[in-house]
């Protein structure tokens, strides 16, 4: 079945065409440097540039895929969670490419389609599993019952692990996305020279990293003040590994609590090369088996969008032109 998919869910506008999980075309034009230079993505601008890219990048994806529009025969579109005018943008392309070509129209939640990026690149991986989905605006722990049945088990009180990454990044100097260029100059391993909470939460697979996230700023201010420099690579290395420690602790004592075997990492923050390879290391141990997306499909991208949106449509998950943007919407919603 060859689905058209639409992401505009924040700084990427980017259009697939995919075949179940086979991905045919996957079209990404990023706005990462236009947004570099205010340290993080303007809402504004960001709506104003999908508008302005989406047409191109549709043409393109059907393109590199071989297709024209008479072969597609449904649209997949993120519809939330995200920036709301950058929802709206992908939504309503998608709304009237639906109704244009008489094909059916299907809403993919954003963190549901992270995960199935790993359907595109595993052939073998079939829920039920469990997945830590780590990304610039969510943290959490999910058990997939099936493709289109999900479970919270723990998920942050307050800041995403990428935004962690971010921020604690800009206020070490380096710019947006602060969580990539972290992970490149986090090369140094001396964990003893700079101290970092380890944040308690109320339930045991809850994640809190705003504590954490303010620690590493006011070490920095503080530094600043008395006049000592901070050794970049090495706060990198240990904002890095306190993430990881976060992280791998929770989802290992959630897949162990639950009697799973096996665990997916999906979102943006599941490219960082230590949280790879760490993961790896203690799924071995655990004899656990580990899938993470390949690098190409850890960041927002259209594909994942289809290759979900593929299983939505068998569960019968459609939607008329009525279909709205939602900012904020937990993955395990009722249609
Ligand atoms: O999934 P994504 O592309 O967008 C959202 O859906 O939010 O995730 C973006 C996040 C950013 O916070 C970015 O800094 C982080 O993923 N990220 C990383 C790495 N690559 C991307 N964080 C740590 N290490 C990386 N290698």
């Amino acid at each position: 079945m060859k689905i058209l998919s639409i992401e505009s869910s924040c700084d990427e506008t980017s259009v697939a065409v995919t075949d179940g999980r086979q991905v045919l075309s996957n079209i990404i034009a990023t706005q990462i440097p236009e947004h570099q230079i205010y340290g993080g993505v303007v809402p504004e601008i960001a709506s104003r540039r999908h508008t302005e890219a989406i047409s191109a990048v549709c043409n393109e994806a059907l393109l590199s895929a071989g297709i024209t529009y008479k072969d597609i025969e449904a649209i997949a579109v993120t519809f939330a969670p995200g920036l709301i005018g950058a929802l709206l943008v992908g939504v309503n392309f998608a709304k009237g490419l639906a109704l244009s070509l008489g094909v059916p129209l299907i809403p993919v939640h954003h963190l549901r389609s992270h995960i199935a990026a790993n359907y595109a690149d595993n052939e073998e991986l079939k829920p039920p599993f469990l997945c830590l989905t780590v990304s610039g605006g969510n943290s959490v722990i999910t058990e997939v019952l099936d493709y289109t049945k999900f479970n919270i088990l723990g998920e942050t009180t307050d800041d995403a692990a990428g935004e962690c990454f971010d921020k604690t990044a800009r206020a070490l100097g380096l710019s947006y996305p602060g969580g990539v260029h972290l992970d490149k100059i986090a090369t140094v391993s001396d964990f003893k020279k700079y101290s970092l909470p380890y944040p308690h939460t109320e339930r045991e697979f809850d994640f809190s990293f705003s504590g954490l996230k303010t620690s590493v700023i006011n070490l920095i201010h503080n530094s600043k003040q008395k006049g000592i420099e901070i050794d970049v690579p090495v706060l990198a290395a240990t904002v890095r590994e306190r993430v990881c420690d976060i992280l791998i602790d929770k989802t290992l004592s959630a897949a162990r609590q639950n009697g799973y075997k096996t665990i997916v990492l999906a979102g943006g923050v599941s490219a960082n090369s230590e949280l790879r390879r760490r993961m790896s290391e203690e799924c071995e141990k655990a004899d656990i088996k580990l899938f993470f997306p390949s690098l190409k499909y850890c960041g927002d991208n259209a594909a994942m969008v289809g290759v979900q949106g593929y299983y939505e449509f068998l569960s019968g998950n459609t939607s008329d032109v009525t279909l709205n943007a939602c900012a904020t919407m937990p993955i395990d919603y009722r249609e």
